[in-house]
């Protein structure tokens, strides 16, 4: 059955009240149970003696457990709930699960589901009020996932009223850092209402340039006396409270394998793990063939982070093939999962008391009844470790929670009950969320506790692809190669400057030696070159936001253009950063670029942004907008919103545009696909 048609079936049953659940089993004869333990016995001898007498399977009590019978069969007062979220990082399906979790725990029937696997024609009859969480990517677009709701939402034909029996909540995931900030969910919350839809709770906006979480966790405190407000008849039950009231109770638990049981079921490499843990993904396992540095290695500590040029073989194993081909074209995005490392799967694993060679699977306890799990099962507890928990990302207050429950020493389990709490708000942000702990480092700094895995796995923060603008074309290599511009993050944390930040996926690529693998797949970008060889194209991206347009030269240097070409580079010091230099510099003397403008904001008294150059070039920029320039920009939000406010200067400087016409044309351009921008913070 495809995913789309479990969901179809899952959404379907929405529609009926939740039926009752079997009773719960007798318990078990007195004599069952010694059986049960008899064989449980001899399974953890024979564990022992095969692995050579050495604690290889879990050394902890609470992980060893095999399966119980449940203590009790939950119901759900309350009745069903449906969360979906548009999301594509994993932030929204993180606050997703998150929230499904806590709300099953208030007596809630909850699934949280992929945007992409709801029917939305189904919305009509739904009974179940809806929340959506919707993540804003691209200037104001929706996710990957979010695209066949937001299609079907906007189409014309939809009536005023389709879905006026739809109680519905949204959630906008954004950052003020973008100019459309929170746009798709400021469009579900206003798309929903025209179809006549009932909202149950106001709009919740979240920053992500300043405390998501903590926005996130605001608006959810209301959401639930509103829910129960709108569910009329469902009140009885769980009391509401705060979200720290609610006691963590887990969904899943591990039962652990022998080796030799498992192997047929588990997959056979992390590559294959990979596959069934990314299904959309094609997915490809490309090997190095250059990891070269990019800035000047006898400066660059000095004077600011590595970069690297990072070149993979595209003759690679491809998802379901042994021998595969990544196509790309230039200037598309490449997704990197990440990898943790053995090192740090192994100090995890020490960490939690069990062995990195074990292997478990996943069962749902009576709360997670009917739920998929978090991460493919059967599976090693080192590719768990290594690709799916992200061990040193904040960590959630959950997992706070989970870890004060499970910790023996009174003083450490006290404190994570408070940084947990409401109380310790301030605190949580400033030792978890500012100062960077993740599960690792608590696990570390508190050898008393020993948490279930099954509930680690379930509410730890999830590894999720990195995307990096591909900065090579197809063309030179005769498609054999794919090219990537990392910069390796590694620099002392915002607002805790004794500790270090190192990037998870940076770190991990800036360290791989020629011959290693790495698994990647490839998304389709907005940067394309326009077809009239006329056409001017003005290219703009400092630091790594040169990716695109080394990518752009090499396609020109194959196809040359008869319309102006000009980029505009900026870095920190032309004798240390200056990327690319002088294959850009060869494209300039060759007539590849008509120019190469460039920004070298830390060699002068005062600092030189690329801006500065646009706005010396204005009555020149101004010719060729009118032209019908594409312009092309990347790099750091910060950047992409000066430029665009200067083009909307110059054009009010050359142009003699009011700043209302110069915002319109520029919107305009944006339509056109002639305004394309990618920015990251
Ligand atoms: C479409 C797209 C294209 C991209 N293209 C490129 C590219 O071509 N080249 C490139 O290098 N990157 C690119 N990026 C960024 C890249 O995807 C990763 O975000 C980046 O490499 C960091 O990932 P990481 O796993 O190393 O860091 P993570 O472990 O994910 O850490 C990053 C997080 O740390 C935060 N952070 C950063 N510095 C600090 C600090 N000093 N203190 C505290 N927190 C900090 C950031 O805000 C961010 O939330 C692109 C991003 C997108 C969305
Ligand atoms: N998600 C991540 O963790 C991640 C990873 C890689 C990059 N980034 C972000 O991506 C952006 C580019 O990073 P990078 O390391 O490639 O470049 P970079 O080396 O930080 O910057 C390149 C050049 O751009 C300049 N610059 C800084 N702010 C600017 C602005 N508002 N307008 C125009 N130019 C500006 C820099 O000047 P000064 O430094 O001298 O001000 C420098 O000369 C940054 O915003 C960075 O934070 C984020
Ligand atoms: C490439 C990119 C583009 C983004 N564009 C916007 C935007 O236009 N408006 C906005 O409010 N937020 C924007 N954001 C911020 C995200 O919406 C925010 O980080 C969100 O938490 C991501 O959620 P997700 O992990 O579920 O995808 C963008 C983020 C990225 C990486």
């Amino acid at each position: 059955m495809s995913a789309h048609v479990i969901l179809a079936a899952s959404v379907a049953w929405f529609k009926e009240k939740a039926p009752p659940l079997p009773p719960s089993p007798p318990p078990p004869s007195i004599d069952v149970l010694s059986v049960l333990v008899a064989m449980l016995l001899v399974l953890l001898i024979a564990l022992i003696f095969r692995r050579g007498g050495s604690a290889a399977a879990p050394t902890t009590a609470s992980s060893t457990a095999l399966p119980t019978a449940s203590k009790a069969v939950h119901n759900y007062p309350r009745g069903p709930l449906l969360i979906s979220w548009g999301s594509q990082t994993g932030t929204a399906e993180q606050f997703g699960n998150d929230l499904a979790r806590e709300a099953r725990q208030r007596g809630y029937d909850a699934r949280s589901v992929d945007l992409e696997e709801l029917v939305p024609e189904e919305l009509a009859s739904q009974i179940a009020p809806v929340v959506f969480l919707m993540s804003t990517h691209g200037e104001g677009e929706p996710t990957d996932n979010a695209i066949p709701f937001y299609t079907w939402a906007n189409d014309t034909i939809r009536d005023a009223q389709e879905l006026a029996s739809l109680r519905f909540a949204v959630f906008a995931l954004g950052n003020t850092q973008y100019e459309h900030f929170c746009f798709m969910g400021k469009w579900a919350q206003r798309r929903l209402l025209e179809l006549g839809a009932t909202p149950v709770h106001e709009l919740g906006l979240g920053n992500d340039d300043q405390d998501l979480q903590a926005d996130f966790e605001a608006w959810r405190e209301g959401l639930w006396p509103a829910l129960s407000a709108a569910i009329k008849g469902g009140t009885e039950g769980a009391a509401e409270g705060s979200e720290a009231a609610v006691a963590f109770e887990a969904s899943f638990r591990c039962r652990w394998l022998p080796g030799a049981v498992a192997a047929p079921t588990l997959p056979s490499s992390s590559f294959e793990w990979l596959c069934r843990a990314f299904p959309k993904q094609t997915l490809y396992e490309c090997r190095v063939e250059a990891n070269l540095e990019l800035t000047n290695p006898e400066l660059t500590n000095l004077k600011g982070g590595s970069v690297r040029h990072i070149e993979l073989a595209c003759n690679c194993t491809e998802r379901g093939r042994a021998a595969g081909q990544l196509r790309y074209a230039a200037a598309d995005d490449l997704g990197v999962c990440c990898d943790n490392g053995h090192a740090l799967a192994e100090r995890t694993a020490r960490a939690l008391g069990l062995s990195l060679n074990a292997s478990f699977e996943m069962l749902a306890t009576a709360r997670g009844a009917g739920m998929a799990p978090p991460l493919p099962s059967p599976c090693t507890l080192e590719h768990a470790l290594r690709y799916y928990a992200d061990v040193r990302a904040p960590a959630p207050k959950p997992l706070l929670k989970l870890l004060a429950a499970h910790t023996v020493d009174a003083a450490h389990a006290r404190r994570l009950e408070h940084l947990a709490s409401a109380a310790g708000k301030e605190e949580y942000t400033q030792w978890i969320v500012v100062e960077g702990r993740g599960l690792l480092e608590l696990l570390e700094e508190n050898p008393s506790c020993r948490p279930p895995l099954g509930a680690v796995l379930e509410l730890v923060p999830k590894l999720s692809p990195r995307y990096y603008t591909i900065s090579s074309s197809p063309i030179p290599s005769k498609g054999a190669r794919v090219a990537m511009t990392v910069k390796v993050l590694r620099e002392p944390r915002q607002g805790a400057e004794t500790r270090l930040k190192e990037g998870v996926c940076s770190t991990q690529l800036g360290a791989l030696a020629l011959g290693q693998r790495v698994v990647v797949f490839v998304r389709a970008s907005a940067f394309r070159l326009p077809r009239d060889p006329a056409t001017p194209v003005l290219m703009v991206g400092p630091g790594t936001g040169i990716a695109p347009f080394r990518a752009f030269v090499q396609e020109l240097s194959e196809a040359r253009r008869t319309g102006e070409t000009r980029l505009y580079f900026g870095c920190r010091h032309a004798a240390v950063d200056f990327l690319y230099a002088d294959e850009l510099r060869a494209a300039e003397c060759a007539g590849i670029l008509t120019k190469l403008r460039t920004a070298f904001s830390r060699d002068g008294p005062t600092k030189v942004y690329v801006q500065q150059r646009l706005r010396e070039d204005g009555a020149l920029v101004y010719g060729l907008l009118e032209q019908g320039a594409h312009v092309y920009l990347c790099g750091g939000t910060g950047m992409g919103r000066e430029v665009v406010s200067v083009l909307a200067e110059i054009l009010g400087t050359h142009g003699k545009l009011t700043h209302a016409q110069a915002s319109e044309y520029l919107k305009r351009m944006t339509s056109q696909g002639r305004l394309v921008q990618e920015l990251w913070s």
